[in-house]
């Protein structure tokens, strides 16, 4: 059942539980995360990242992510990751999408308040939720590619300068009237190269200040202890992808292993789509504290 994104935030908020939003970047995993989510009666969001568009577009897997959402026996949520302008949040919208990401957290702070607001009038009036960032999230050098600097705390003389201010996300989230915000905490995109420290008081002063769900980008590879800490202080959705993918990557690996099984591609899909299904399990047990 196709859902918005407000919907399950709300109710994840008023249940200090997290939904886990996954991004789905094949058919195989778009399988794997709704068998998951199926198999454990959990609510789940199915999100595809603009810059995946290098793997498969937006308006080739767009209706995909729609056609299981809507049949799936759990709710869903179709929603748009770090999309970049104006145009792009309008075409998934059109698409039928039930939520849409403005990420203009590398723009001046008025500047991201005035392009948030204009989406997030469009989007409300086509029942439709929006997310917006603040501060910077670290990107890992594993995923930095085109555009993408890889970067992390240590490349910053000042961290509250990169981080999300408590004080700026509420003037934020009463000029533009987002459903949720993305946060600076500590979390890094991709695989992180060092132990991840997350300033988890923050994330509790943000959620005080701003009243709205918070997200936690770079969800893969945090410890259970910090996911549940950070949930516990106001994160109520979890961006994880990079760990699913690699649990697929792995299984791959250990299909072509066995010399004795035919080099059949589509088995070896079957053997990853499995792995991820169980690595999304995994992680949902921790974001709804099963
Ligand atoms: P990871 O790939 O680090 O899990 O992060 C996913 C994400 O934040 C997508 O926006």
């Amino acid at each position: 059942m196709l859902v918005t994104v407000k919907a399950l935030l709300d109710e994840a908020k008023r249940e200090r539980k997290a939904v886990g939003a996954f991004n789905g970047t094949t058919l195989e995993s778009i399988q794997g995360i709704i068998r998951a989510a199926e198999e454990l009666d959990c609510p789940v969001i199915l999100q595809h990242a603009q810059s995946h568009d290098t793997i498969v577009p937006m308006d080739e897997i767009g209706p995909v992510l729609l056609f299981y959402a809507g049949r799936a026996k759990v709710p869903v949520a179709v929603h748009l990751d770090h999309g970049s302008s104006f145009e792009r949040c309008v075409q998934a919208i059109r698409l039928g999408f039930t939520s849409v990401m403005y990420d203009a957290s590398g723009k001046e702070f008025e500047t991201n308040v005035r392009e948030t607001a204009e989406i997030v009038r469009i989007a409300h009036a086509a029942g439709v939720s929006v997310e917006a960032e603040l501060g910077h999230i670290f990107t890992s050098e594993i995923v930095a590619g085109e555009g993408t600097e890889a970067d992390s705390a240590a490349d910053y003389e000042d961290i509250q300068d990169i981080y999300t201010d408590p004080q700026a996300a509420k003037v934020f989230v009463e000029r533009t009237g987002v459903d949720s915000l993305a946060v600076a905490f500590g979390t890094v995109h991709g695989v992180y190269l060092t132990e991840p420290k997350l300033d988890l008081p923050r994330v509790a002063a943000i959620r005080d200040a701003a009243g709205i769900p918070l997200v936690m980008h770079g969800g893969s590879g945090v410890s259970d202890e910090d996911y549940k800490a950070a949930i516990e202080n106001g994160i109520c959705k979890v961006n994880y992808y990079t760990y699913m993918n690699t649990a697929g990557g792995r299984a791959s690996v250990e299909y072509w292993k066995d010399g004795e099984k035919p080099l059949f591609y589509d088995q070896m899909a079957l053997a990853a789509a499995e792995a991820m299904k169980e690595d999304v399990k995994r992680a949902m047990k921790v974001f709804q504290r099963k």
